[in-house]
């Protein structure tokens, strides 16, 4: 529904007022716009977290967090999980509409002819210690990009951030898949042209040169529908982390690790990789109440991984589809009686019941779900957030691309609450106490 225009806001401070337009949004709450009120009225707002605050206008994802809704481009994650495939939805998420046929044909064959790596790469992997973790080798592999493709860097030229956007897309599969083969001392597989993109991600971790590997179609389904929902997320930690280094110009490549690096942390990425240890260190269904009670407990840091969410506040419509997908995935390969998807469920069952999570409107997130998704695929813990970084790679560039576009975008520059020391003077080693 669109909000009443030319609305405006007042801000009174000591009996003197100023007035704030208000902007409307196609859907979701309406924004004060408060881009003058420094000049005019020499104040700043506090926001850490930026809880209340829109960093930018953006037509590409839409969150209801009250209803648990999650829109690509206005379409529901649910319908795009079912029906589409990972691929048509990076189109969808780059150019604002679902291809046609000759749009994505096209796409594809652009995406896939981007896969391999440039030779000399290989070098740059081998530089890492074998126990490196997979995004440590991700964050140096793709900011290293910026010295192998120069002819993609210019921010200011459409048609190099074009290049930019198809190779990174199609070239993180492939770096997440190597950074994985060199860990394990295996030698790397290179992509093939004849397999769809999930596939090929799975065999490129998968495959040995002594064998033929076989991509089972479930496997590739699921991890295609797992790409899918993770593609992107709004303004979120990493996808602002990709756009304040954009602002200053930073070339695409540099902008891309450095939202790899915040995804790490295990408040946002990196909560994948942590859900399962939780889930391994609670070990049985008898020792859930026990970690529901430290996760309740004021003084004890532990939180329930894979639980809680910025803006969810009713449930993740991700985690939905996850739990079915993992229900589908271990039924097929014969897992439903794995102990981690049972400690899993019973853990969701008794914390959905509890006062403290159900007051707090805390509930399974995307990441609850998708370890137990990977580990039955054959996937090590420290490659659950690279997996994340490969499926956040299009959401990421389409964020870049339409900020750099954006002519009300400026460099990102926060302003701060100061509350050191003031004014004082420098005083001699000799006289300091
Ligand atoms: N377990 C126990 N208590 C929790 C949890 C949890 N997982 N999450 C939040 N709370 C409590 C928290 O202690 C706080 O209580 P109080 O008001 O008494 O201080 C209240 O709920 C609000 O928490 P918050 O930290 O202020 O909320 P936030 O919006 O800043 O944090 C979050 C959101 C996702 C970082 C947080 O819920 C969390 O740490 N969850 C576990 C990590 C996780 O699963 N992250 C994945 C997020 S989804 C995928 C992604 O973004 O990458």
């Amino acid at each position: 529904m669109m909000a009443e225009k030319n609305r405006k806001a007042t801000l009174t401070i000591d009996g003197k007022s100023w007035e704030l337009p208000m902007r409307a949004p196609t859907v979701g709450p309406e924004v004060v716009d408060i881009r003058k009120l420094y000049g005019d009225a020499d104040v700043f707002t506090y926001d850490p977290g930026f809880t209340s605050t829109a960093s930018c206008s953006s037509t590409i994802t839409f969150i209801d967090g009250d209803k648990g809704e999650l829109l690509y481009r206005g379409y529901p994650i649910e319908q795009l999980a079912e029906a589409s495939h990972f691929l048509e939805v990076c189109f969808l998420l780059l150019y604002g509409d679902l291809p046609n046929a000759a749009q994505l044909e096209d796409f594809e064959n652009r995406v896939t002819r981007h896969t391999m790596l440039h030779e000399q790469i290989q070098y740059f992997f081998r530089g890492f210690r074998r126990d490196a973790h997979p995004m440590a080798t991700m964050v140096g592999v793709v900011g290293a990009m910026s010295a192998f493709y120069h002819d993609s860097i210019d921010v200011n030229d459409p048609w190099q951030r074009e290049v930019a956007a198809i190779r990174m897309i199609a070239k993180l599969p492939t770096i997440a898949a190597w950074a994985y083969k060199y860990s394990i001392g295996e030698p790397f597989v290179y992509p093939r042209n004849d397999l769809d993109y999930a596939s090929n991600f799975l065999r490129m971790c998968f495959a040995v040169p002594t064998e033929e590997y076989v991509v089972n179609p479930i496997l590739s389904r699921a991890m295609d529908r797992i790409m899918t929902l993770h593609a992107d997320h709004e303004q979120n930690a990493s996808t602002s982390t990709v756009r304040l280094a954009g602002s200053s110009g930073a070339n695409p490549f540099a902008c891309i690790a450095a939202g790899i690096a915040c995804l790490w942390g295990p408040a946002h990425g990196g909560a994948n990789q942590a859900c399962l240890e939780m889930l391994r260190e609670i070990g049985s269904v008898e020792r859930i109440p026990e970690f529901i009670a430290r996760a309740k407990d004021k003084d004890d840091p532990f939180r329930l991984m894979g639980f809680g969410h910025r803006v969810y506040k009713n449930f993740d419509p991700r985690a939905k589809v996850m739990k079915q997908s993992a229900d589908e995935v271990l039924g097929l390969l014969g897992f439903e009686r794995n102990p981690l998807l049972r400690i899993a469920k019973e853990l969701e069952r008794i914390a959905l019941e509890d006062d403290f999570f159900i007051d707090k409107k805390l509930y399974p997130n995307v990441d609850f779900y998708s370890g137990i998704i990977f580990e039955a695929m054959g996937f090590p813990t420290a490659m659950f957030t690279p997996i994340f970084a490969v499926s956040r790679t299009v959401g990421w560039i389409s964020q870049w691309k339409e900020m750099i576009a954006d002519k009300e975008q400026k460099i990102g520059r926060p302003r701060q609450l100061y509350v050191g020391a003031p004014r004082r003077d420098y005083v001699e080693i000799e006289s300091r106490r």
